[in-house]
C-alpha cells in the first residue's frame, strides 16, 4: 500500500445539497486518507452560501454559476464546461455528488466523461414518472446508471436501483440530512425573535418550490392557506418564499398583507430547524423537510401527488394532499381539530437514518480504495 492521498471531490450547489453536503465535507476532512476537494457550482448564490458559513465550509472552487430566473439549458452547459476544466486539473479518484439537481446530474455527467469514478450520495429515490418531480427524476436516473458507490438512505431506495439490475455498489447509509439536522440542533442555539411569533396561536409552516406547482397548483395552495387562516383564529402561518421568482411572483399577490400570515425571506438553516420545532403542522413539497419534520415529531402534509420518499408516509409522520384547495383545507381542519390524528402522526418514526451516514459513507470509500 502507498501513502497517497485519495483525491475526493464533493460537488454541490442548492441549499438542500450544500445541507446534506456540508456535514460529509466535514467528516472526510478530518481523515487523513483523503485530499478533499469542495467545488461548489453556486447553482443557488445567496441561499446556498447561508448553508457554507453554518457549516464553516471554505469552498476550494466556486463556480459562481447562478444567475436570475435561470433555465436548464444555459445552466446544464455551464456546470458541464466549468466542472470539466476544475476535473482535468485536479483529476479526482473519486467525485462525489448529491441528489437529482441540474448540479447532480451535470457534475456527475462530466466525471463520467472524464472517466472519473462516482459516489452518488442519496441515491435511489424515485417516483417512476419521469415527469414528477421535473427534471429531478430523470437527474437521479441519470447519476445512479453512472455511478460506481450509491449511498441509499434507506432499503426502499437500495431496492429501487436493483431492481434496475445494478448490484455492485449499492450500500444503505441513512440520509446525512440527519446527521446535519442532530448536529445543529446540538451545537447551534436558534434565534427566532425576529419572526415575531404569537405564542397564544399555533404556528403552521409553508414552502414551496417544485417546479410542476408553479401556477395554478401554487395558487390553490395559497388560497387553501388563506381559507384556513380566515377560518381558524388561533392559528398563524409563517411562509418563508424560496427566491425562485417563479414562485414570489405568485404567492405575494395573493398571501401579502394578511393577518396571521407571515410571509418572510427564506431561513437560515438553524433558524428553519427551531421553527419547524416550534410549528404544529408543516406544509411542504420539499424534500428535506419530508425527511427532517418526522424526527422532530411534526406532522407533514406534502403538496404533491407523488413523492420519491414513501418510507414515512408508511410510517404515518406524513400525508400526502396534493395541491387541491378543498384537500389541503379539509387535511389541515381535521389535524387541527382531531387531537387522536394529531397525536399518531407526531408519534411517527424517522426512517431516514440514525445520524451517523456520514461515517457509514467514510467506511464504504476507505474500502472501495482498499484503505
Ligand atoms: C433547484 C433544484 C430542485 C431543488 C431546489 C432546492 C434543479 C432542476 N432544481 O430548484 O431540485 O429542490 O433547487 O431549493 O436543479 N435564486 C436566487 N438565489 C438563490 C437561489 C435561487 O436568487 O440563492 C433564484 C434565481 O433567480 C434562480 C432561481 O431562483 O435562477 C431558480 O433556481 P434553480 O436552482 O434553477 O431552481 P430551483 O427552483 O431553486
Ligand atoms: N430550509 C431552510 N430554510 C428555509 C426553507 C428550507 O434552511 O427557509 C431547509 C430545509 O430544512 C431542508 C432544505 O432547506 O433541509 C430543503 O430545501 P428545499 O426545500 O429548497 O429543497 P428540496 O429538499 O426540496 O430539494
Amino acid at each position: 500500500m502507498t501513502n497517497k492521498k485519495i483525491k475526493i471531490a464533493l460537488v454541490f450547489g442548492t441549499r438542500p445539497e450544500a445541507i446534506k453536503m456540508c456535514p460529509l465535507v466535514k467528516k472526510l476532512e478530518q481523515n487523513p486518507c483523503f485530499d478533499v476537494l469542495t467545488i461548489v457550482t453556486a447553482q443557488h448564490r445567496q441561499m446556498l452560501d447561508s448553508v457554507l458559513e453554518l457549516f464553516d465550509v471554505k469552498p476550494d472552487y466556486d463556480l459562481n454559476l447562478m444567475k436570475p430566473n435561470q433555465n436548464l439549458w444555459s445552466l446544464s452547459s455551464d456546470i458541464l464546461l466549468e466542472t470539466k476544466k476544475v476535473f482535468e486539473k485536479e483529476k479526482p479518484d473519486l467525485v462525489l455528488v448529491h441528489g437529482d439537481t441540474t448540479t447532480a446530474g451535470l457534475s456527475a455527467l462530466s466525471a463520467f466523461y472524464a472517466r472519473i469514478k462516482i459516489g452518488h450520495v442519496e441515491a435511489g429515490l424515485r417516483t417512476f414518472d419521469k415527469d414528477y418531480p421535473f427534471p429531478e427524476e430523470m437527474n437521479r436516473i441519470l447519476v445512479d446508471s453512472i455511478s460506481d458507490l450509491m449511498f441509499c438512505p434507506t432499503d426502499k431506495a437500495c431496492s429501487n436501483i436493483k431492481e434496475s439490475r445494478i448490484n455492485k455498489g449499492v450500500y444503505k447509509t441513512g440520509n446525512t440530512v440527519i446527521d446535519a439536522l442532530f448536529y445543529v440542533i446540538k451545537n447551534k442555539k436558534a434565534n427566532l425573535d425576529f419572526i415575531n411569533l404569537n405564542p397564544d396561536l399555533k404556528t403552521i409552516l409553508v414552502t414551496s418550490h417544485r417546479r410542476e406547482n408553479f401556477g395554478e397548483p401554487l395558487r390553490n395552495i395559497c388560497f387553501a392557506i388563506k381559507e384556513l387562516v380566515e377560518k381558524n383564529k388561533n392559528i398563524q402561518v409563517v411562509y418563508p418564499l424560496h427566491m425562485n421568482p417563479n414562485v414570489r411572483n405568485t404567492v405575494k399577490p395573493i398571501l401579502d398583507n394578511i393577518d396571521r400570515i407571515k410571509l418572510i425571506e427564506p431561513l437560515d438553516y438553524l433558524p428553519f430547524c427551531a421553527l419547524m420545532k416550534e410549528s404544529s403542522i408543516i406544509l411542504t413539497d420539499s424534500g428535506g423537510v419530508q425527511e427532517e419534520a418526522p424526527s422532530l415529531g411534526i406532522p407533514v402534509l406534502v403538496l404533491r401527488q407523488e413523492t420519491e420518499r414513501p418510507e414515512a408516509l408508511e410510517f404515518g409522520g406524513v400525508k400526502l394532499v396534493g395541491t387541491n384547495k378543498e384537500t389541503i383545507v379539509s387535511t389541515v381542519q381535521e389535524l387541527l381539530d382531531n387531537k387522536n390524528e394529531y397525536e399518531k402522526m407526531s408519534k411517527a418514526i424517522n426512517p431516514y437514518g440514525d445520524g451517523y451516514a456520514c461515517s457509514y459513507i467514510e467506511k464504504i470509500i476507505l474500502e472501495y480504495f482498499n484503505l
